[in-house]
């Protein structure tokens, strides 16, 4: 049984080491396919393949085409937009994630952003304070409620919306439940995004909802890149010079933005919300435990093309 470990962005080592000893503790084999360059390298390892892990690497219809023998994909992290999950039912390919285990590091990531922006990236210009200020968290999963923990402790007041949670839900987790999208935006100095990006959201976030934020606001993007109506946000900040935006992963305008809008824009080069050794560890070898439970006790837990394949 062969298990391919494919990662454009590597796994840390010991992620790797802890993922192969899990593997090969089972009676597997672990074949690694690291910072490889094109999609056609990921085409031609999966041939052989029985099971598949992965980051944000595309598993399109192709890969899957390609993989005569996969039984199960399994992202290793939470946003599976990169799968295609109606290729995956077709070939009867369970596709899985392993949601809230890199939790925490693209949390962290969230809250270093908004005091990154609030000192002004660290220049000697005045900055602001973030306690007391009002942080509004658009979707309250996993991450949403951590960063909700965290700048609780740090002195924000916490407000919080998600369309699959009822307001007592909102509440329980500690935040004040906004009574919309709008009042979310209109009452936050800072608005941190944790949406999925799916057809519903992509380019749900523009001129709108971002120039009703109130003076001095920053908008905080640790979700997806594709969710943000790019034009929007450019025209937002072009209109209202106290508006900042701080995202992981550079919108396709980025360029411009940065020339246009200097420290008040900031992304970084590579997704990285998730990068940190533990979070690798984390997501990783419950990847690689998820698999081997599949293979030997049929166990579909965290299965996400269930009900399109009963
Ligand atoms: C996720 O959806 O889990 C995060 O965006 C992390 O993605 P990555 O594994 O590509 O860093």
């Amino acid at each position: 049984m062969k298990i391919l470990l494919a990662t454009q962005k590597p796994f840390a080592a010991a992620a790797v080491a802890g993922i192969r000893q899990i593997v090969e503790e089972a009676g597997y084999e672990l074949a690694l396919l690291e910072k490889y360059a094109a999609q056609e390298d990921l085409v031609a390892a999966v041939a052989d393949a029985d099971a598949l892990i992965v980051r944000s690497d595309k598993v399109t219809s192709e890969v899957i085409d390609a993989a005569v023998k996969l039984r199960i994909v399994v992202r290793a992290g939470a946003g599976f937009d990169n799968l295609d999950l109606d290729a995956c039912t077709k070939h009867g390919v369970v596709a899985m994630n392993t949601p809230g285990q890199n939790s925490n590091a693209v949390a962290e990531l969230a809250v270093a952003m908004m005091i990154f922006m609030a000192r002004t990236q660290f220049t000697p210009a005045t900055g602001s304070e973030i306690q007391g200020k009002t942080l509004g968290i658009q979707a309250f999963g996993n991450v949403g409620r951590l960063v909700g923990r965290k700048a609780a402790a740090l002195g924000m007041k916490v407000k919080a919306i998600d369309p699959f949670l009822t307001a007592e839900q909102i509440e329980a987790g500690g935040a004040v439940s906004a009574s919309s999208l709008e009042d979310l935006y209109s009452t936050s100095d800072y608005v941190s995004i944790h949406i999925p990006a799916t057809p519903e959201t992509v380019g749900s976030i523009g001129y709108n909802l971002i120039s009703s934020m109130p003076k001095g606001a920053t908008l905080i993007n640790t979700a997806r890149k594709e969710v943000i109506d790019e034009a929007g946000l450019e025209k937002a900040l072009e209109e209202r010079p106290d508006l900042k935006y701080v995202a992981d992963v550079a919108p396709d305008n980025f360029v411009t933005l940065q020339e246009k809008f200097g420290l008040r824009v900031f992304a970084t080069p590579k997704k990285m919300g998730a990068q940190t050794a533990e979070a690798n560890v984390n997501a990783g070898l419950a990847a690689a435990r998820q698999i081997v439970d599949f293979f030997k006790n049929g166990n579909t837990r965290f299965q996400l093309n269930l009900r399109k394949m009963q």
